[in-house]
């Protein structure tokens, strides 16, 4: 591209938050991303709630602590991350050299909007003999007011590790810092967010797929309200739902959680049936809106491009590694 050319895509990504660019609809995507992974030393890290194609193109898929650990120990010059904004912006805060890229820079995440800086700062100021405890889905800017951030593979034995006085508030994800709490008999402070794609689904009409597939287990991501993890089963992150649908010998299983996750499942265990938890309303598919946010193609254009970038203010990104090496040594020490 030339520079005039650069300059229009810059402000075309600030514009719409990714490169609106006309591709030869002839074009092998696939054949394309894997030639300029090799020619740019870049790697494609893919969370569980992609879209299958861009699972299949990835070097590796994962839950938020999978590519988190990832992020940290790849070689790779560029990280293309095909998941959603704090993801990427983690991956930036472990990798100051490296070039972070999300194929769509308005793949943000209701569940980290829940928790404005300002607010999250007048509520910890409150409570100034506690320690915080965030989870992963929050900005920077939150995690540069965390002691230890957790993922929901890690939140429990991080949480269980501490002595059991300790006064901690958890951060933005009332449902897993409830859930925690029941399980761990402890009192943590919980700020009140939550996701929108977790909330969402009806203990009604999960009640009555249960009658029509009498047989199948309830699987649920603890993000989900207590009305729905009281159904489940087994409540786990993508990657514990993940394993548990391979090792259990149940043939059908009902899954509370976003249903990018139910590709890995079918191509994991080919035999046994995935059906997805209904929501409140009259659809019966669970998209994030923000994760679908990138395809193929912008991710492709975003490797060709090397736009859009996750930039940030080195201060910022000082003060948001603390909490985040903390999390990677303690999950380390625990063998997760
Ligand atoms: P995990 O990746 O920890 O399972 O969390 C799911 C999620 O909602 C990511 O946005
Ligand atoms: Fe955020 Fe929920 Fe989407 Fe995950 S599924 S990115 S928590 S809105």
């Amino acid at each position: 591209m030339s520079v005039m050319n650069i300059e229009r895509a810059r402000e075309n990504v600030q514009k719409v938050g990714f490169l609106d660019v006309d591709i030869d609809p002839a074009l092998d995507l696939f054949e394309e991303i894997n030639r300029l992974k090799k020619e740019k030393n870049a790697v494609i890290l893919a969370h569980y709630y992609q879209e299958p194609d861009i699972q299949d193109v990835a070097d590796f898929i994962g839950d938020s602590l999978g590519l988190a650990q990832q992020a940290e120990k790849t070689k790779a010059d560029i990280i293309v991350f095909a998941g959603v904004h704090f993801m990427a912006e983690t991956a930036k805060i472990l990798n100051p050299g490296k070039k972070v890229l999300l194929p769509d820079l308005k793949a943000g995440c209701s569940l980290s909007d829940s928790a404005p800086p300002d607010l999250f700062k007048k509520f910890k100021d409150e409570h100034p003999d506690h320690i915080v405890i965030s989870y992963i889905n929050c900005s920077a800017g939150i995690k540069a007011l965390t002691d230890i951030i957790c993922t929901s593979t890690n939140a429990k034995p991080i949480v269980d590790s501490l002595p059991q006085d300790q006064k901690i508030i958890f951060a933005p994800d009332r449902n897993l810092g409830a859930y925690i709490n029941k399980m761990s008999g402890r009192k943590m402070v919980l700020w009140n967010g939550s996701c929108m794609v977790h909330e969402m689904f009806s203990r009604e009409r999960i009640t009555k797929l249960k009658v029509r597939y009498p047989e199948a287990k309830v699987i649920a991501h603890p993000e989900c309200e207590e009305t729905i993890l009281e159904m489940a089963d087994f409540i786990g992150s993508t990657t514990q739902l993940l394993k548990f649908t391979q090792k259990d010998e149940a043939k059908e299983f009902i899954v509370a959680t976003e249903m990018g996750i139910l590709y890995q499942m079918e191509k994991r265990s080919p035999e046994k049936v995935f059906i997805p938890a209904p929501p409140e309303n009259s659809c019966a598919c669970n998209n994030c809106p923000h994760m679908k946010l990138n395809t193929l193609e912008k991710l492709y254009l975003c490797l060709e491009y090397e736009l859009p970038e996750i930039t940030m203010e080195e201060e910022l990104r000082v003060a948001a590694l603390r909490p985040i090496r903390r999390m990677l040594e303690m999950s380390a020490q625990l063998g997760l």
